[in-house]
């Protein structure tokens, strides 16, 4: 288990995603109702880039077939219509330290 600064808490305000570099990999950092939540950023149903994604009713979407994910744990909320089951996203620990957004990987 390792820390990495991924960015600041300043940086991003509520709804907003972003794709950061942690270590040799790279994850989706998602603002959701004052707190932050670390995800992989690559859909489970075709690998589309969930950076492009948005946030809606603290559910995070696919733009491209609409699945929609827990922020909190990648959990899937809904797969997208026809698709049957899809895998959850990886989802890591975040804290705030400082001011600097932390996950843990
Ligand atoms: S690629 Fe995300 S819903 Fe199809």
């Amino acid at each position: 288990m390792t820390w990495y600064k991924v960015g600041k808490e300043s940086s991003m305000k509520d709804g907003d995603l972003a794709k950061v570099k942690a270590g040799d990999r790279e994850i989706l950092i998602i603002k959701d109702g004052g707190n932050f939540y670390a995800t992989s950023h690559l859909c489970t149903h075709e690998d589309y880039d969930l950076a492009d994604g948005f946030v809606d009713d603290h559910q995070l979407i696919c733009p491209n077939h609409f699945a929609t994910f827990n922020p909190k744990d990648g959990s899937v909320i809904s797969p997208p219509e026809g698709a049957g089951d899809i895998s959850p996203l990886k989802s890591y620990k975040v804290k705030v330290e400082n001011g600097d957004v932390m996950v843990d990987l």
